[in-house]
């Protein structure tokens, strides 16, 4: 029992590990059993969140299984897929573009089968089929086993549609094939699916209500990545900090704090990144979890949304200012050296100049090392679009949000000129952009750190002394 009896708080069971494994094998015979994909070629893109990403490597699990094979050329792949994103309407946009791309080479290739899976199809459902003639398959987010039925309808000149969410579905059992990955770090998805019903956003209705995954599974997939020489996983989840399982065995409960710290103790060389967490769901016990363990990176994504509470109210989000920046002081209080990101939506329904200034000096008063940052895109059938008016002009949007960037580079090149000096021990993922004679890794705060390559390679920790800095970049040298 050398893996898992130092956990505290959790008793393992390995033979339960093992039978997810083993769960995995079983589905991959089944899948292979049909058989209907022998040789053929598949070519996925996917847009939006890693959570996406992640899911498009379940696909890959699921068409590998029936016997297809990834592809980086489109042009010679027997299926297309996309996997989409439905947040903004630009994300939208960019599917419909690439579609017209597709349709293209769908005229040259008969045959060919191009499919829609995610947000947009989940969102859209057969009105998608209706609008993009092209289109043969159209699979929503929960759905994604259906793919080798659908593939079998296309293929008879039918068209192919799922768009069932289940309250269960968590694709436990299934091995992702790791698509375009480095080698050192992945994506494991803990939980799918949201309960929060913030009133802007359309995951919710894309995606389907909280579910979490067994433990017994992450943890072999993380045990399997360890031994195939992962050195990071990233624990995703719409909403992580709301990750609740309940052992069957003995009816224990297993919260995110546990999990992480289950995950942590795996091997001390493995590091533990997650994302997202919402504000309101992130305890003292995972801030306490996090300090305690090296191998947990000091750094979380706590999305703001709005510096107001009048905003905050509006938006559904379930805390207020002075809340989420008691928060922020609990992190510097259990964890100094946490950094700390954010997303930012600038021009929600009413939203004012004053509350525009009250979400700039919150940004000044997180000290975020970084944000995601949006001006607001109505969707449809979600909470503000049926209930408020988006009555901001998009140049006040816009204005608002250079703003709100302006400030974010100068807060993101403050932050990086104060770790010149410093030294941090970075993962290294990849040769630098710029030179073939550098290297690029980040440190637990998830900066990413440029230096002379030295003998050091793909995969290993190092120390590295920060030299100099731009606004995105730390720039050091091998100490
Ligand atoms: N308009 C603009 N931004 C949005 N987001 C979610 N919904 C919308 C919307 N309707 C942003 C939020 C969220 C991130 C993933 O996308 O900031 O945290
Ligand atoms: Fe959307 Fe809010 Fe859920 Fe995030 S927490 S996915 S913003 S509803």
């Amino acid at each position: 029992m050398e893996l898992y009896d130092n956990n505290p708080t959790i008793n393992f069971d390995k033979e339960q590990v093992e039978e997810n494994r083993q769960g995995d094998v079983f589905f991959k015979e089944q899948m292979l059993k049909k058989g209907a994909g022998s040789h053929k070629k598949f070519y996925i893109e996917s847009y939006g969140c890693q959570m996406n990403f992640s899911d498009s490597e379940i696909v890959a699990a699921i068409l590998s299984d029936m016997g297809y094979e990834p592809t980086r050329d489109m042009e010679q792949s027997d299926l297309i897929l996309v996997n989409t994103c439905s947040i903004r309407e630009k994300a939208e946009d960019t599917v419909r573009k690439r579609l017209r791309v597709f349709d293209k080479l769908k005229l040259q290739r008969p045959g060919m089968l191009v499919g829609v899976l995610g947000c947009m199809a989940e969102r859209m459902k057969s009105a998608l089929l209706e609008e993009e003639k092209l289109v043969d398959i159209v699979l929503g987010p929960d759905a994604y086993r259906d793919l080798p039925n659908l593939i079998a309808t296309a293929e008879d000149g039918d068209k192919g549609i799922n768009v069932f969410l289940s309250r269960e579905e968590t694709y436990s059992d299934i091995n992702p094939v790791r698509l375009d990955n480095n080698g050192v770090s992945a994506f494991v998805t803990i939980m799918r699916g949201c309960d929060n019903m913030c009133s802007f956003c359309v995951v919710p209705f894309t995606r389907g209500r909280e579910r979490s995954r067994d433990l017994y599974s992450i943890l072999a997939e993380c045990t399997e990545l360890l031994g195939r020489g992962y050195k990071e996983v990233t624990l995703l989840g719409q909403n992580v900090d709301s990750y609740k399982w309940k052992n069957p065995e003995n009816d224990s409960t297993v919260d995110f704090a546990d999990l992480l710290e289950a995950v942590a103790l795996l091997n001390p060389g493995l590091r533990v990144r997650f994302s997202t967490s919402h504000p309101k769901d992130i305890s003292d016990k995972v801030l306490h979890t996090m300090a305690a363990h090296e191998n947990i990176c000091k750094y979380i994504h706590l999305p703001v949304q709005s510096g107001s509470s009048k905003v905050l109210k509006k938006m559904n989000r379930t805390y207020d200012r002075e809340w989420y920046m008691h928060k922020m002081d609990r992190i510097r209080e259990i964890m100094p050296d946490c950094a700390v990101s954010s997303d930012i939506i600038c021009g929600f329904c009413t939203e004012t100049e004053e509350d525009h200034q009250d979400t700039l000096s919150i940004m000044q008063f997180s000290d975020y090392s970084m944000s995601y940052m949006f001006f607001y895109s109505e969707r449809p059938g979600t909470l503000a679009a049926r209930k408020f008016e988006d009555d901001i002009p998009e140049e006040i949007k816009k204005r608002r949000l250079e703003e709100v960037i302006r400030l974010q580079n100068q807060l993101s090149y403050q932050h990086n000129l104060r770790d010149i000096g410093k030294t941090f021990k970075v993962l290294v993922e990849k040769v630098s952009k710029r030179s073939q004679e550098e290297l690029a890794g980040r440190n637990s705060q998830n900066k990413m750190i440029v230096f002379p390559k030295g003998d050091t390679k793909i995969g290993d920790y190092v120390y590295v002394k920060v030299t100099d800095c731009t606004q995105a970049t730390l720039k050091g040298e091998l100490v």
